[in-house]
């Protein structure tokens, strides 16, 4: 695809000042697309877009009030969508089913529904999740498995997955899924998840504390091939016909809680205390890893960073601003 395929597009993200978000905005801000940012959060500090947020269009509102998105995808009439916005904390989302599902699935339905018809849209990416799969009996998660999961969070991506899905069997809505594991990297001020978390503790030198038995496996990838990930498939997902498909991006390596720990230990050059182990992790599924066979054979998709050279990154971010 050309250098200049976001040269001048009009983009709008949803959840853009989350994690994910404020990196696609501000990637695709350097690739000199308009870009239009709705969340219920409004400038959140120490968010990576700082000095960026006057090249954005930046709307503050609710995914789940129907007339308002709608309202902004009229107005605004953006090429593409790249729907982000959700709770996207699994334990506050188990603590408070009812908003997460407003938020994550009738969420996901306005944006659709409010696509619906408009040929202005060329492309719809909606972010599912690694725990849309829910549990399986056999590892990796490849796409073709059925999307069924069991606890909150879990099944809120597990509709959003389907609700795109019937959306483009339905309507022929131009829309492809994606499906990730632990993504991490600079800017995640989500400090209940596993990698913040730990740098934080190492950093402050405070002992870590694991929920789980700390042996729970998953797949870390880093932003920026996250970001690649979804560019990559938007810009291809018309020409490859794709639409209605769903993709998974990991680099293929789970670790568990512990030696993920010991490498950001070990990375940072910091003897702390062992991790404090609680084993109170309910309603999470034990061993989850995505194959990202797909990606690379139709998408061409590679991620660029280890977890090594995505840490050091990271660490440094961390220790910069916190
Ligand atoms: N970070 C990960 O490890 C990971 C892994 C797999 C999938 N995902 C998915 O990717 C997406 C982005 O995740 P993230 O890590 O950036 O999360 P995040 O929590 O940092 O960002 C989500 C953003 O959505 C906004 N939001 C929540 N509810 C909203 C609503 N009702 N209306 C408007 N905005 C709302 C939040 O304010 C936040 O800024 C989410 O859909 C998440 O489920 C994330």
């Amino acid at each position: 695809m050309g250098h200049n395929f976001w040269n001048n597009k009009r983009v709008l993200i949803t959840g853009y000042e989350g994690f994910l978000g404020s990196w696609l905005a501000s990637i695709l801000v350097s690739k000199k697309a308009e870009v239009i940012g709705l969340d219920i959060v409004y400038k959140r500090p120490k968010s990576i877009l700082k000095e960026l947020r006057n090249r954005l269009i930046c709307i503050k509102g609710d995914i789940a009030d129907f007339k308002k998105t709608e309202k902004i995808i009229n107005d605004y009439k953006p090429e593409f969508i790249f729907h982000l916005a959700a709770e996207a904390i699994v334990v506050r989302a188990n603590k408070n089913p009812l908003r997460t599902f407003r938020s994550n699935v009738e969420g996901t339905w306005n944006i659709l529904e409010a696509c619906r018809g408009k040929s202005f849209v060329n492309g719809i990416i909606i972010a599912s999740s690694d725990k849309a799969y829910g549990p399986q009996k056999n590892l990796p998660y490849t796409e073709d498995m059925p999307v069924r999961g069991v606890y909150p969070y879990d099944v809120s991506k597990s509709c959003t997955d389907l609700i795109a899905t019937t959306y483009y069997n339905t309507y022929k809505l131009p829309v492809c899924i994606t499906r990730c594991g632990n993504i991490y990297g600079p800017g995640d001020l989500n400090f209940s998840r596993i990698v913040p978390d730990a740098i934080k503790s190492i950093l402050r030198k405070k002992r870590f504390v694991i929920r789980s038995d700390g042996k729970f496996t998953r797949d870390y990838i880093y932003v920026e091939d996250v970001v690649n990930g979804y560019l990559l498939l938007a810009e291809k997902m018309r020409n490859l016909k794709l639409y209605g498909e769903a993709f998974n991006f990991s680099n293929e390596k789970p670790i568990t809680v512990l030696k993920l720990f010991k490498k950001i230990e070990r990375i940072s050059f910091m003897k702390v205390y062992p991790p404090k182990i609680l084993n109170k992790a309910k309603y999470e599924i034990k061993h989850q890893y995505l194959s990202a066979k797909k990606a690379k054979s139709i998408l061409g998709w590679l991620p660029d960073y280890s977890l090594e050279k995505g840490l050091i990154k990271t660490i440094a971010w961390y220790d910069k601003n916190i």
